[in-house]
């Protein structure tokens, strides 16, 4: 499986996805902030890699931390937090693991200050293997929904570069060819950061899943020839509605699946659901620099000064959504009612 992220003595190590598909390389982040650059440069990228590399950052930071004492350690904390918190905004994860790293420190307040960098650097490495439990629960439980054969249509990387295992939605699609179903992967490139092209066709090749890679203006012409039976992505928030926040261009294909009566899944874990956020008007959209869009590879493909827009996420509502898979089991609408039911089930993953 590829080593998306790793904790080491050194620091936290991550394969560089900016340099993919031509040089596979690594990077070991040696302070929490080489950790918050390396996330806010895409060096590290996808809703669960990037929280489980916040939590990573946060025990680092905290291992590092010069505090005699609690008072100096709490304080290290609150700026440790604050700097990964500021690197991209739209990924609910990022926010939910330096909270749950936050909550292990409140609880072990009274411990000897050796313990708790210890016990801090312990939680990082448990939620990535909770995200392993977690990529693999969902592979289970949505690999059913998928077809015995046929094309199934993916957006953006939700593989095991944007996690710790082997994917969200790529997981199921994983899981479903594990249990001998014959599917062919259509990955749309998803300009402008290209994460279909460099990375979904990349891992997918390396694991022998037949897939072609089409540009994302050739979704619709492919669906209309017969040649997508499902859509499955992955999602970077998802509202308490059940509106999902993925990556820019996902919302098209999602109306594109409903003109061609093709289901549309989104497999995440229970980590990018907001239950505090109503519904996806409130998802806050990562803006990125114009550069992404007026130059390919370092060369210059649109005129000096012209005016551009990059958001880098839509958001699809959810009356596009036909279910949401996570690994406590798969949610259907209205999902206001089924994800705040799947809320209150035990947090089991296997
Ligand atoms: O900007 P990115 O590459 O971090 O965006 C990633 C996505 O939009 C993924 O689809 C999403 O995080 C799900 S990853 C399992």
């Amino acid at each position: 499986m590829i080593k998306t992220l790793e904790w080491t003595d050194a620091g936290v190590r991550f394969i560089d996805q900016t340099k993919l598909p031509t040089e596979e390389t690594y990077v070991t982040c040696k302070t929490y902030e080489e950790v918050a650059d390396a996330i806010r440069t895409m060096i590290v990228r996808g809703a669960p890699a990037i929280g489980v590399a916040a939590a990573m950052g946060v025990a680092l930071g905290v291992r590092d931390s010069q505090a005699k004492d609690i008072e100096g350690l709490q304080c290290d904390l609150a700026r440790i937090s604050d700097v990964l918190a500021s690197t991209r905004p739209t990924a609910v994860n990022l926010f939910w693991a330096i909270r749950r790293m936050r909550a292990k420190f409140e609880d072990l307040s009274a411990q000897p200050i050796a313990r708790i960098k210890q016990t801090m650097i312990e939680e990082a490495q448990r939620m990535l293997l909770e995200d392993i439990a977690a990529n693999e629960a969902m592979g289970k439980h949505g690999a059913v929904l998928l077809p015995a054969s046929g094309g199934i249509l993916t957006h953006c990387n939700a593989g095991a570069l944007a996690t710790c295992g082997y994917g969200t939605a790529l997981g199921v699609i994983r899981a479903a060819v594990d249990s001998g179903k014959k599917l062919e992967v259509f990955a749309d490139e998803t300009r402008p950061f290209l994460q279909g092209s460099r990375l979904t066709a990349w891992e997918l090749m390396k694991d022998h899943i037949p897939t072609t890679l089409i540009s994302d203006n050739m979704a619709g012409a492919i669906m209309r020839q017969g040649k997508i039976d499902a859509v499955i992505v992955g999602a970077d928030r998802i509202a308490a509605n059940g509106d999902v926040a993925n990556k820019i261009g996902t919302y098209t294909v999602a109306v594109l699946a409903k003109e061609h009566s093709i289901p549309f899944y989104v497999a995440a874990p229970f980590s990018t659901i907001d239950l505090e956020t109503a519904d996806g008007s409130q998802i806050p959209i990562e803006q990125r620099s114009s550069r992404e869009v007026t130059h390919l590879a370092g060369k210059q493909i649109a005129p000096a000064g012209v005016k551009v827009e990059n958001p880098a996420f839509d958001v699809t509502p959810h009356k596009y959504v036909a279910a949401i898979i996570t690994e406590r089991g798969v949610a259907r609408a209205p999902y206001s009612e089924s994800l705040r039911g799947l809320a209150q089930t035990s947090v089991g993953v296997s």
